[in-house]
């Protein structure tokens, strides 16, 4: 069955500071989410919705004028929830025929086309929602309500949860109708799909996959995209 994805770029990006939208900045002469469609086709995904501007069509199509994959644009929104809404319902209009839909961040360009696979593989074994996650290497404590105090925290029992995760389309759609109809927020879709009742299965991530948020990770993704092309 075909795969496809919903990449999420309609974030400001503002705190990667001057230099344009963080989607189509550039890493090894490549706009970064020209890297994020070369790793989800790698790991088998065969069509794309980007969420964007409209207003930036001319620039995606320049940036992906050798795109993998097909791929279609379509508007943001407010929230981050708001754009991947908005991406699926495209998702459904495009690729009417994809049982599975990825959702992916633009700004995790580096994601290993294995970890991609997994994350499939995982759906085609029957899992209704998947997340790829890695161990944290901080120690991480709670902040308390009292200023300067924190709780720690058992580090071995956390994970820090990546894209792309991977959904059944119509679990997902359904997904979000209910937090949007409940008014819940969530920060990524594994959460819409708990709050339905479904079960989340982990796969393992990969600190390649970094999220390019801040200035000092765009020097970090030069680095994996240097170690990757040597
Ligand atoms: O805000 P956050 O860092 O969680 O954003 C993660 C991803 O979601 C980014 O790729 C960003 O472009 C996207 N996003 C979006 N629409 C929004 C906010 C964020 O597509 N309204």
């Amino acid at each position: 069955e075909p795969v496809v994805a919903v990449v999420v770029a309609a974030g400001s990006g503002v705190r990667l500071g001057e230099g344009g939208p963080k989607a189509l900045r550039d890493v090894g002469g490549r706009a970064l989410v020209a890297h994020a469609l070369d790793s989800l086709a790698g790991g088998g995904v065969s069509r794309a919705v980007i969420v964007s501007r409209a207003e930036l069509a001319a620039a995606f199509a320049d940036a992906l004028a050798d795109a993998p994959i097909p791929w279609t644009l379509t508007e943001g929104g407010a929230e981050r929830q708001d754009s991947v809404a908005n991406g699926l319902a495209e998702a459904e209009r495009v690729a009417p025929d994809s049982r599975y839909v990825l959702v992916h961040d633009a700004a995790r360009p580096f994601v290993p086309a294995s970890v991609v696979a997994a994350v499939i593989a995982a759906l085609r074994s029957g899992a209704s929602a998947v997340i790829p996650a890695i161990r944290v290497i901080d120690t991480i404590r709670v902040a308390d309500p009292h200023p300067g105090e924190a709780t720690v925290v058992d580090r071995s029992r956390l994970r820090a949860v990546q894209t792309p995760q991977g959904f059944d389309l119509a679990t997902l759609v359904r997904a979000h109708d209910h937090v949007r109809s409940k008014g819940l927020a969530v920060t990524d879709d594994a959460m819409a799909c708990e709050a339905i009742g479904e079960h989340v299965t982990l796969v393992e991530g990969s600190r390649d996959s970094l999220k390019i948020t801040e200035p000092f990770d765009l020097l970090v993704a030069e680095a994996v995209w240097r170690r990757r092309t040597d």
